[in-house]
């Protein structure tokens, strides 16, 4: 692999649903990652997709629709290295040694864990609760240096960069014996920021806009066409005072900063430049210029979607060449890990 400064990795579920928050809080900025000096590699992770129920022939079918989705978001295959989780299975072997250096105490902090689980907690899958483990394990299979993701996942960042941490520390004389230096595992940084970090609910200001949300009309699929996207963004939840011209004029109005947050994400901008443009408008004027905005920026999206989701064989071989490729940097992760933990290694070559 060539040498470069950064390694940025990043992960979505084939769960259904990819929907705005995806693509601004995450999908857009995986794009804009490339731009840098940096090796990106982009995972679809269907084994975190199974930690709660998936149909098998629904699931076959969005693992290839999120890799549909990142290609059509700009996403360059040959330049990026674009693929899904179970093809590559030093994620899970990783994730084993990692479960032995978690501590149930960090885990049992987890709120995602918490919400997902409900008040039936007796009954989630021992791999809902072990879904950060996993996590850390896709990030740190590769060291990535950076991972670019919504706000939503900062706790499970922080629980990788202890993982890594407490690896590096327990493990610290095998590590400087087997010739790696100080520490193995690079503490993480995670990106999270921009104006759509934490995109919200069109129906409630205050709640995530989500994938399980049992209304349609709360979020903007990636999927939609333009009528939904213009009639859901008409019909969004508002208040009815008019813009203000300044950010701190969005405090106590969640539904206003939400929608001026999304206008600032797609037009690649801030709120404060919205609302100098935008201030003082009443909801009747701004909604339609953002359901223009949504329009122009996400149609193409959707139209290439379509476009290359009628070749899944193409999408296939994609992922298979990804893999490949994402498989060569993880082994030689796992052989120096097996090799720090006190494995006795089976030699290659
Ligand atoms: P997932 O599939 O739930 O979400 C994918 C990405 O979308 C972001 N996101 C949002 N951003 C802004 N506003 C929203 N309303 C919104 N909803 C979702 C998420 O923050 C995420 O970046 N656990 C990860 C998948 C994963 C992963 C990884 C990510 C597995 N392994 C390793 C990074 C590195 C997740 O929640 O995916």
């Amino acid at each position: 692999m060539a040498a470069f400064k950064e390694l940025v990795f990043s992960g979505v579920q084939p769960t259904g649903n990819l929907h705005l928050g995806n693509y601004l809080g995450a999908i857009r900025r995986f794009v804009e990652m490339q731009a840098r000096e940096a090796q990106c590699l982009y995972c679809v992770v269907d084994m975190h997709a199974i930690t709660v129920w998936q149909d098998p022939e629904a699931l076959r079918g969005q693992i290839r629709e999120v890799t549909a989705a990142f290609i059509a978001a700009g996403i360059d295959p040959k330049r990026s290295i674009v693929f899904n989780q179970s093809q590559v299975p030093q994620h899970a072997e990783l994730a084993w040694v990692f479960n032995c250096v978690a501590r149930l105490g960090w885990l049992n902090r987890m709120t995602q864990f918490k919400e997902k689980a409900g008040k039936d907690r007796e009954n989630a899958s021992i791999g809902l609760y072990d879904y950060p483990v996993l996590m850390a394990a896709d990030i740190l299979a590769y060291r990535a240096t950076h991972v670019p993701v919504g706000e939503d996942q900062k706790q499970h960042l922080e629980l990788t960069r202890d993982i890594a941490q407490k690896f590096n520390t327990d493990f610290g004389a095998s590590i400087t014996a087997q010739g790696h230096g100080e520490g193995f595992f690079p503490i993480t940084e995670p990106i999270i920021g921009g104006p759509a970090a934490r995109v919200m609910s069109l129906r409630d200001g205050t709640k995530k806009m989500s994938k399980s949300d049992p209304s349609d009309n709360s979020r903007i699929n990636l999927t939609d066409d333009s009528d939904a996207i213009a009639q859901k963004i008409r019909r969004a939840k508002t208040d009815p005072e008019a813009l203000p011209s300044e950010v701190a004029g969005l405090k106590e109005r969640p539904e206003a900063d939400n929608l001026v947050g999304i206008y600032a994400a797609l037009a690649g901008t801030t709120r404060e430049d919205v609302l100098r443009e935008h201030g003082g408008a009443q909801f009747s004027a701004f909604k339609p210029a953002l359901a223009d905005l949504a329009v122009s920026s996400l149609a193409p999206i959707a139209a290439e979607m379509r476009r290359l989701s009628a070749d899944p064989g193409h999408i296939e071989a994609v992922l298979a060449d990804g893999a490949e490729r994402a498989e060569a940097i993880a082994q030689e992760t796992l052989d120096a890990v097996k090799d720090i933990v006190g494995f006795v290694r089976r030699k290659r070559g």
